[in-house]
């Protein structure tokens, strides 16, 4: 009951809607926060989360799960280079939505990959996430200089078609990212759970996000970025997430299933 109350008052003071959010990590991260500021019930927790916006914020960044990687299941790119990148070709125009994109490694990696298939150039990408910190470091471009190596093997494994070192020099004691895989890019803070969607996208990638939220809550942000793509536009989901079982299984057919590639049908 404790915790109910505590993400009610969340909700209520600051407009984070965290009450549908799997409970299982909900109470670890709970628990473990309540346990770094040094108090010894989630009551008290409570109560300086609604007194003190810093303690809000780094509870924020508990609850957000940021774990992300560029080229992150490369079949998954390497999917989207054969299968999507085809579909997306027969518009003049094409939008795509990252949500939930972190820190963006997912979004240097799209860029990437769509300039490799010339399409950058007619594409811009929406990138958002709940966290403004992390829309921060997503737009800096900076990441650490020991994932080059895994990121390179993950390059070649998608598809990559260049040198993966082209795309960064070694700036500020990290791999800076080429400032133009940002041209097309608009980073912007969106609550998937209580914003509403804000254009009409031919694609949309959502991966690692929904794993967090119940079955409720996937099919309310499930009917949002149904509401947001157009008719045949894509929906790629994360390899544990899936359309199956979801109110929305029978709108979509399978463009590449074991990716969780989808196309809108209905
Ligand atoms: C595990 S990361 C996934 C990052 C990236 N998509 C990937 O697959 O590598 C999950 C991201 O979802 C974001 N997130 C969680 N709840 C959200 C919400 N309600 N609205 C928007 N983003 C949310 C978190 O802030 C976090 O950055």
């Amino acid at each position: 009951m404790e915790i109910q109350l505590l993400l009610e008052g969340v909700y209520r003071h600051y407009g984070f809607d965290f009450r549908e959010y799997a409970p299982a990590s909900l109470k670890r991260r709970l628990y473990r926060r309540m346990l770094s500021e040094g108090l010894s019930t989630i009551s008290a927790l409570q109560e300086r989360v609604l007194h003190d916006p810093q303690c809000m914020e780094r509870l924020l960044l508990d609850l957000s799960i940021n774990v992300t990687a560029m080229f992150r299941d490369p079949t998954f790119y390497m999917a989207f280079r054969e299968k999507a990148v085809p579909l997306l070709r027969t518009y003049p125009f094409t939008r795509i939505w990252v949500a939930g994109c972190s820190t963006g490694e997912e979004v240097y990696s799209l860029a990437i990959l769509l300039e490799e298939e010339g399409l950058y150039e007619r594409t811009r990408i929406y990138a958002t996430d709940i966290n403004q910190t992390v829309i921060e470091q997503a737009r800096a471009g900076v990441f650490p200089l020991d994932k080059m190596q895994d990121y390179t093997r993950n390059y070649i494994k998608a598809g990559g078609k260049r040198a993966f070192s082209e795309y960064y020099t070694a700036r500020y004691g990290g791999a800076l990212f080429a400032r133009s895989l940002l041209d097309n890019v608009v980073f912007a803070q969106h609550n998937l759970v209580s914003d509403r969607g804000f254009n009409e996208f031919q694609a949309i990638v959502c991966r690692n996000v929904m794993i967090y939220f119940d079955r409720s809550l996937q099919n309310k942000v499930l009917e949002l970025f149904h509401g947001s793509l157009v008719m045949f536009g894509i929906l790629g989901l994360g390899h544990k997430e899936s359309l199956k079982f979801s109110a929305f299984e029978d709108q979509y057919a399978e463009l590449v299933g074991e990716e969780r590639l989808y196309r809108r049908t209905a």
